[in-house]
């Protein structure tokens, strides 16, 4: 069986892990504690099982949480023999780079090192490896959570050859999902250049007074038509990622107006689902 690693497991790393073991492939999930892999174990468990319920699972449910193997901290030894890495770690180019340089040290010379990172610039995560595998640097943007939603975003960096594109956009198809390839590394690819300003009108019509996040979530469910309101979907992403990904895209140039309401939240570290509160509570 092909195997792939995933380096992160938390909101993300979770769900990706999850893909890729339904796709029928061996994973190596790290992350820094054994603490938050049982957690993502057992997040996987429930989405699995939920998975099974809606009859869109043949196999049993502890077959395919068997190709998950756990990995405490060693990126290096999780990515020994694999075609494929995907990075979920927090949204920190230094982090990131660590995760990069690591990998490229001790995984084949042919395999891909893909980051699902929302806004970082992925021509500068491909300079923390050596200059031979930059080609095989690339974006793999999941959205939330992965297991439901149909889109992945590949995304050519600098470096990024049209061989890898390709492969990527192969393995996307593998997992039943729709690849858009994003050829430019532009901050927030596609995805999130919509969503960050969306997110800023809505906060600011909260900051000015002039509504509540509940209401404008009940105009974006019932009558824009929209999945989940805008300050709930807040929420469920984490409301540290937003801010990151706010602070990223606005030091890459992206204009924007901040809105102070989801800064607040982050400074109160109230991040929404994973924390127990965001705009909402989660008891
Ligand atoms: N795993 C497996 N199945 C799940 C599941 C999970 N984690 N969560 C829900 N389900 C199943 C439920 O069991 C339910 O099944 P039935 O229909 O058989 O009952 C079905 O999925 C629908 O779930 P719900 O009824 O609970 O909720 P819903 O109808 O609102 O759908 C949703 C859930 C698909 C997440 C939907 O609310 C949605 O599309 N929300 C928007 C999500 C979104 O926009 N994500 C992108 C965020 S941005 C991002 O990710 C990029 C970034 O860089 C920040
Ligand atoms: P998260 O905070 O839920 O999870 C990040 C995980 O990375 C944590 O469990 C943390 O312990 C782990 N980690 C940190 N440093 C590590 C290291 N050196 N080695 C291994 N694990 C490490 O974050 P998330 O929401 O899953 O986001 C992960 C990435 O995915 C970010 O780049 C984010 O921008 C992107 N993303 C997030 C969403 C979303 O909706 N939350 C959607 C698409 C993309």
């Amino acid at each position: 069986m092909p195997r792939v690693a995933v380096i992160g497991a938390g909101t993300m790393g979770h769900g990706i892990a999850e893909l890729f073991a339904l796709a029928g492939y061996e994973v190596n999930l790290v992350d820094i504690s054994q603490d938050i892999l049982n957690k993502a174990l057992r997040n996987i468990e429930d989405s699995l099982k939920k998975v099974k319920e809606r009859g869109r699972l043949k196999e049993d449910v502890a077959t395919v949480l068997s190709r998950i193997r756990p990995v405490v901290g060693d990126v290096c030894s999780a990515v020994v023999g694999v075609e494929l890495m995907v990075e979920a770690v927090v949204e920190d180019i230094e982090v990131k780079k660590r995760v990069f340089a690591e990998a490229d040290r001790c995984a084949p010379p042919e395999a891909i090192l893909a980051t699902n990172t929302s806004s970082l610039p992925i021509t500068e995560i491909a300079e923390a490896v050596k200059p031979e595998r930059r080609t095989k640097v690339v974006g793999m943007h999941f959205f939330n959570p992965p297991v439901l939603m149909p889109l992945v975003e590949v995304i050519k960096g600098q470096y990024t050859s049209d061989e890898t594109v390709k492969r990527v956009v192969d393995y996307v198809k593998k997992l039943g999902k729709e690849p858009v390839v994003v050829n430019r590394d532009v901050p927030g690819f596609i995805v999130n250049r919509i969503l960050a300003r969306v997110n800023e009108a809505a906060c600011w019509l909260v900051a000015r007074g002039l509504s509540t996040p509940e209401v404008i979530d009940a105009v974006a469910i019932y009558k824009v038509g929209l999945p989940m309101g805008v300050f709930l979907l807040m929420d469920f992403v984490g409301l540290d990622v937003v801010c990151f990904v706010a602070e990223a895209m606005k030091k890459r140039g992206f204009k924007s107006h901040p809105c102070p309401l989801i800064l607040e939240k982050c400074q109160q570290k109230k991040y929404g689902v994973k924390s127990g509160e965001g705009f909402y509570k989660y008891p």
